[in-house]
This record gives structure tokens, C-alpha cells and sequence, in this order.
């Protein structure tokens, strides 16, 4: 008889059958799959195949057509708001826009959700925003604006911000998306010590092939056409090994498909 793994050992995230739409129109169907804890997921394909839009279900933001997301075991859709709350405190997320607040302060903006969600002290607050802005290579940024940061910074301060409540989970959307290929690499070191040095697990949606290879122990690929997952493997091993359309994917990355 199969018995449930011990806690540690069960994936952080399941997706089961989710299927993901805008009212008749089907984004991507039958997803399956789960997030390892510790691992860096990469979940991968072309523009506009939905990649952002199965960040939103995983982070409980917006309901499946069909199938389920669970987070430790629990259905973020089933489970009443307490437990959401609960759980959403759990993971921190970096959108696409990567949005810092321009009136506040760079110091301000990644104490902000330990304003809203801790009992932490103002000088609490303070020291831990001070480590965080440090742990991403920021400790001189806390007093900036953000308008005085550069793109990369930018980036690297809103990674603080998510990791402002001491996430098991950072959800990343694009993390280098528009920056150079400096500190396009800086960035992927950055995600790879915070899974080494804070166990951090991390799920990064990224067209950029060198980030995927640099730091995805798994990948994920979202194929537009087929409009469901083609592939999950190592990325070397996709490479070498992958269906067609995924291996061509990895060999030329992303061409931006027309927006609607
Ligand atoms: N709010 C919305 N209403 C209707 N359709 C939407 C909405 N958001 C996204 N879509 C559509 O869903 C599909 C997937 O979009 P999504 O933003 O998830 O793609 P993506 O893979 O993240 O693309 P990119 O790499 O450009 O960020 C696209 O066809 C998009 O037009
Ligand atoms: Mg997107």
C-alpha cells in the first residue's frame, strides 16, 4: 500500500488537471505537475501561451475552469479565507510589472508587507527590510527612491520585497526580463543563493534560455499550440532529449508572438 510521504518530502505545490481560460477561450488544458521543495522550476514557452496566467492560479489569484492547485496539501480554492491568508503569507511573489510603489522609499516598499501582515516594530521592521535589501545585493538602496534605481535594481528590489515575510516559496514572473545580460547573470545568481543559502524554493517564469540553464533544475513548457504542457525535464536533458517544438524553443528561444 502507498503511503504519504512524510511531510518534508511532499511537493510543495500540485497542480492536478487544471485547465485555465478567459471565459470560452482555453489558455492552456490538463496541466499536471508539482513543485518540488527546494527545486528551481522554470516554467517556459513562447509569448502569450499563458505562462503569467498559471503564475495567477498558483498563487490562488485566479480560479480554474477545471482542476485543482493545491499549496501543502491544501486547495487554494476550496479552503475558506483564513486558510488562504495563511497561506498565501507562506510564498512571496515578484509580478511581471515588478511594480515598486514610486511614493515610498526602496526601504518603505519592502517593509510594507511586514506592516501589513506582522506585529513586527517599526525598528523591526526596519533591520529585517535592511537584510533583505542586503541579501539582494541592496544594502545602500533602503533611503532611494526607486526612480533612482536602475532596471536591474529595480528587480532586485522587488525580489526583497517578496522575500520581506520569509517565504518557503518565491514565485518570479520574468525576473530578467529588460536587463542586460550583466545583470541579467547577477540576477540568476541571486536565485541561486537564496535557494542555497535560505533553502528558498523558487518557481520563475522565464523566455530568457541562458536564466533556464543557468538556474532551473526543472523546466516546464507551455506549448501555444497544442495549449497544454509538452514537456518537464532538466533543461540539459530537454535540450538533447525534448520534443521537437521544446528542443527548437531551447536552442533559439522565444520570437514574441502577435498580442491580441
Ligand atoms: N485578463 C485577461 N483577459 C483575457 N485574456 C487574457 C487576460 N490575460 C491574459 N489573457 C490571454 O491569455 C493568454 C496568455 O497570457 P499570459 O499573459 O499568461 O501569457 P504569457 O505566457 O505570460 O506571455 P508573456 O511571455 O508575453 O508574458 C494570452 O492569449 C492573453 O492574451
Ligand atoms: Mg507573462
Amino acid at each position: 500500500m502507498d503511503e504519504a510521504p512524510p511531510p518534508d518530502r511532499a511537493p510543495l505545490v500540485q497542480v492536478i488537471g487544471l485547465t485555465m481560460a478567459f471565459g470560452d477561450d482555453v489558455v492552456q488544458r490538463d496541466l499536471q505537475f508539482d513543485v518540488r521543495r527546494g527545486e528551481v522550476l522554470a516554467i517556459m514557452g513562447p509569448s502569450g501561451c499563458g505562462k503569467s496566467t498559471l503564475l495567477r492560479h498558483m498563487i490562488g489569484l485566479q480560479v480554474p475552469a477545471a482542476g485543482q492547485v493545491l499549496y501543502g496539501g491544501q486547495d487554494l480554492n476550496e479552503c475558506d479565507d483564513e486558510t488562504l491568508a495563511e497561506l498565501r503569507r507562506r510564498f512571496g511573489v515578484m509580478f511581471q510589472s515588478g511594480a515598486l510603489w514610486s511614493s515610498m522609499s526602496v526601504g518603505e516598499n519592502v517593509m510594507l508587507p511586514l506592516r501589513l501582515f506582522s506585529r513586527q516594530r517599526a525598528a523591526e521592521r526596519r533591520l529585517r527590510a535592511q537584510w533583505k535589501l542586503a541579501l539582494v545585493g541592496l544594502a545602500d538602496a533602503f533611503d532611494l527612491e526607486p526612480a533612482e534605481l536602475s532596471g536591474g535594481m529595480r528587480k532586485r528590489a522587488a525580489i526583497a520585497r517578496a522575500l520581506a515575510l520569509d517565504p518557503e516559496l518565491l514565485y518570479l514572473d520574468e525576473p530578467s526580463s529588460g536587463l542586460d545580460p550583466l545583470s541579467s547573470a547577477r540576477l540568476d545568481g541571486l536565485i541561486l543563493n537564496l535557494r542555497r543559502n535560505l533553502g528558498t524554493t523558487v518557481v520563475m517564469v522565464s523566455h530568457a534560455i541562458d536564466s533556464i540553464f543557468a538556474v532551473a533544475d526543472r523546466a516546464l513548457y507551455l506549448d501555444p499550440q497544442d495549449k497544454t504542457m509538452l514537456a518537464l525535464d532538466a533543461p540539459d536533458v530537454l535540450a538533447d532529449h525534448g520534443p521537437p517544438r521544446v528542443r527548437e524553443f531551447l536552442r533559439r528561444g522565444s520570437t514574441p508572438a502577435p498580442r491580441p
